[in-house]
């Protein structure tokens, strides 16, 4: 259980870190690309203690979380504007055309980072699972990507 559960944090963190692609030129490209790799390196500090590849850290995990937290709040800001065509993002157009379902989405983040126990590297383990989910459900289908 333990070994299946270190492959499901080992996923969720090369789903959110290790894809990042090329460096985006239009600024709300840029924009949306910053926080999701913020969102990617927070979500990798929480992975990292739960699969014990880094010590347990109460205040470095309270941080990640509390940066989950205000990063899932910043999506709607981040998002709103389309702006300029940029070959580097992966942003889908169904992003403005559904627009409160890609919120709920980002809501949905939020809700399970504020959720994630972060007392000890087991229970952080115990809610990558719930936290992860919600990056691949938007990605899903919202991204144009991998994953
Ligand atoms: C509300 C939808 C949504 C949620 C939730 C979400 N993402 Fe994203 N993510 C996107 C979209 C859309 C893109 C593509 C943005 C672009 O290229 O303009 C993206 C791109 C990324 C990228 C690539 C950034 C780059 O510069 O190449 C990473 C990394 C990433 N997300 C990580 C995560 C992780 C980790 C989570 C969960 C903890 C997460 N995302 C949750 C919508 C979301």
């Amino acid at each position: 259980m333990k070994f299946v559960k270190a492959i499901l944090i080992g996923a969720v963190v090369v789903a959110g870190a290790a894809y990042a692609k090329g460096d985006r030129t239009d600024p709300n490209a840029k924009a949306r690309s910053d926080l999701m790799r913020d969102i990617g390196k927070n979500i990798g500090v929480l992975g990292d203690m739960a699969g014990g590849k880094a010590a347990y850290d109460a205040a470095a995990a309270e941080a990640a979380k509390a940066a989950l937290v205000a990063d899932a709040a910043a999506i709607e800001a981040a998002f709103k504007d389309q702006g300029g065509a940029d070959p580097a993002s992966e942003a889908k157009p169904e992003i403005w055309t559904n627009w409160d379902e890609f919120l709920a989405d980002a809501k949905a983040l939020g809700d399970a980072a504020a959720a994630m126990d972060v007392a000890s590297a087991e229970t952080i383990g115990a809610g990558m699972g719930a936290l992860g989910g919600t990056c691949k459900d938007c990605h899903t289908e919202f991204r144009m990507a991998t994953n």
